[in-house]
């Protein structure tokens, strides 16, 4: 591979998730935690960037930008908004987002569950509870038999660690519970509904590769900290990589590096530069990552499904996305399957309980306006995607 040439097929892309951007999303728990006055959130999604309505022209705007995929969710409490209750209005919402993705030469990616569950969902025992993997795995099998001859992937469940870990553990998702057991129970669920979701996914859509795609941190022990670092990532990675045995991808994503002490994290050196969701600023967090996922799954091929800064400066978020390319690079040098590159997000979008401030985007929105007005960052990512090449 001449040096900073990427693998023929290699797909890139940009990714988005309904609730973050649609708008109007208010039958899933998310809309009734921002609304929460206990919850963390600083204010609610609202119109988000009206997705659901401009996607013709967003979708347009990324394939001229150059990019060859686009990862966005289909939102469970528009395809099923009361248990039972399929709404084929929703469903061909979304086929006729992947028809126009095809259309303009992108792969139509879709997460099946990007951290928002329905109202009923939810009130009916949401994650922790065994049934909900059941009801998962029947919307995933309705949805992906609508799907079937348009989908280029399907990712079943994003981040559940994520979701487990803040929803049942940390109080800042939905539910916004506090118990270490119930995480545990979560975990188990999710790791369920996935196994379940490939089930229904594949028979449903023959032929779709399928993969679970996991928030992955790059954990470095400092003094002694070695055991504490596989203690936390046992629960939070170790045992989603160990659950996707024969899946086609495993989709990784990845923004910063932690520093765990014997007794947990312990804080960034003096002088560490920071983006606006608080952590630091390390891009080279995507390569170990990639290879820690290659290793642990035993060489299951990898999709960057997530990979990003939220800076409200935008030459930084170039540095930034060359750095962690620069890392995949590496990794594909030394024979690691990486088939593709996902940047989040294609737009400043709603980042759940932070609002509107973290802005990721490679293309600006305007909230009143709508207007879109891609980046630098669009452009310059936009022409390594048409050339393949750094
Ligand atoms: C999530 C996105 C989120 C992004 C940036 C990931 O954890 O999948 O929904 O916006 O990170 O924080």
């Amino acid at each position: 591979m001449p040096a900073q040439a990427f693998p023929e097929g290699f797909a890139w892309g940009t990714a988005t998730a309904a609730h973050q951007v649609d708008g109007g999303t208010w039958n899933n728990d998310w809309w009734a935690w921002e609304h929460d006055p206990s919850s963390p959130c600083v204010e609610p999604s609202g119109d988000a960037i009206d997705h659901w309505h401009r996607w013709p022209d967003d979708l347009r705007l990324l394939a001229d930008l150059g990019f060859g995929s686009y990862r966005f969710s289909l939102e469970w409490s528009r395809i099923e908004p009361e248990e039972g209750e399929f709404s084929t209005a929703a469903l061909d919402h979304y086929r006729a987002m992947c028809e126009r993705c095809r259309a303009l030469g992108m792969s139509p990616v879709a997460t099946f569950h990007h951290f928002t569950s329905p109202r009923w969902v939810a009130s009916a025992g949401g994650w922790a509870d065994p049934v909900t993997a059941e009801r998962f795995a029947r919307f995933c099998s309705r949805a992906a038999g609508h799907l079937a001859d348009v989908l280029g992937a399907a990712c079943t469940i994003n981040e559940p660690n994520v979701v487990a870990f803040y929803g049942y553990r940390g109080g800042v998702f939905p539910p916004g519970e506090r118990s270490s057991e119930r995480r545990h129970q979560a975990n188990h669920v999710f790791i369920e509904g996935h196994r379940r979701a490939v089930d229904a996914i594949r028979s449903a859509a023959p032929g779709v590769p399928i993969g679970l795609t996991l928030s992955m941190t790059d954990y470095q022990a400092v003094d002694g900290g070695e055991a504490r670092v596989e203690k936390m990532r046992e629960p939070m990675e170790d045992v989603f990589l160990h659950a996707t045995e024969g899946d086609d991808f495993l989709g990784v994503q990845v923004y910063t590096r932690m520093l765990v002490g014997p007794d947990g994290p312990v804080a960034y050196p003096r002088g560490a530069r920071t983006t606006l969701m608080g952590y630091e600023f390390w891009p080279q967090a995507l390569e170990a990552c990639l290879r820690r996922a290659w290793d642990v799954t035993g060489g299951l091929p990898l999709l960057v499904t997530e990979n990003g800064i939220g800076t409200a400066n935008d030459a930084e978020r170039i540095e930034y996305v060359e750095a962690a390319l620069g890392g995949v690079h590496a990794c594909l040098a030394d024979g690691l399957d990486v088939r593709g590159y996902t940047y989040w997000s294609a737009f400043d979008n709603f980042e759940w309980a932070f609002g509107y401030r973290p802005t990721f985007g490679l293309v600006a929105v305007d909230r009143v306006t709508q207007v879109r007005t891609p980046k630098p960052s669009a452009h310059w990512l936009g022409q390594i995607a048409a050339r393949n090449r750094l």
